[in-house]
């Protein structure tokens, strides 16, 4: 699996096409889709429309990162249209439990994000119920924003804790990720990375994916 998960919220709607078939002959394996309800974060993005689009469109397998305050009523739809992995956000309810099993019940692989200010106490008791954990290396809402520096000691602390509670979980990053610390994101623990602008901003894709592999040679994944 490319541990690359490219993120489409900073793109251009109208060349969305042109640029994936590139990600495919960049044999990237995972779209990351930002659904945004304009409530759990200001922005709005798109809906399980998207997902269900790209799905008879493209060979990518989805992961959707719900930046939304109801994932209970988000995730069925998204389950129907398709998407592979599903993420929602530990700060939005109470009964994570009962939506990581929603999530699974539909085949789904589940993950728990956590904003940048969120404690790691929150997911502690979850790294054994979850596929992922997404570690959110800037506050989400927006593409394009500068990574926080803090989220390598985040990305080594929760390593340690996946490690010592002998979970099998992965660790995802998301967020102002680029060339120059991706390779330190995956040093400190990291296996899977969310790329957004720095991947669709690039004028030759498949380039700027190799040079992003060339950071973490090791990738087995
Ligand atoms: C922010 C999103 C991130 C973001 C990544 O809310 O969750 O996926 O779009 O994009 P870049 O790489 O531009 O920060
Ligand atoms: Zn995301």
């Amino acid at each position: 699996m490319n541990p690359l998960f490219p993120s489409i919220l900073s793109t251009n709607f109208f060349n969305l096409e042109a640029k994936l078939r590139e990600f495919e002959t960049s044999r990237i394996d995972f779209i990351h889709l930002d659904v945004m309800d304009g409530h759990f974060v200001d922005t709005i993005s798109f809906g399980p429309g998207l997902a269900r689009a790209l799905k008879e469109k493209f060979r990518f397998r989805l992961d959707a990162h719900l930046m939304v305050s109801n994932p209970d009523k988000a995730i069925p739809h998204f389950i129907k249209a398709g998407v592979d992995w599903l993420s929602f956000h530990s700060e939005t309810c109470g009964d994570t439990p009962g939506l990581l099993k929603m999530i699974r019940d539909g085949n789904c692989r589940a993950g728990l994000a956590l904003n940048p200010d969120t404690p790691l106490e929150q997911v502690r008791p979850f790294l054994g119920a979850v596929d992922y954990i997404l570690v959110m290396s800037v506050f989400p809402g927006y593409g394009g924003q500068k990574f926080i520096a803090s989220s390598l000691e985040r990305v080594a602390l929760l390593k340690k804790e996946i490690i010592s509670q002998k979970s099998h979980c992965l660790l995802q990053v998301d967020g102002g990720i680029n060339v120059d610390n991706v390779g330190p994101l995956k040093e400190a623990g990291a296996d899977l990375f969310v790329v957004g602008t720095s991947l669709f901003n690039a004028d030759n894709i498949e380039e700027t994916v190799k040079r992003f592999l060339n950071q973490m040679p090791w990738s087995q994944l």
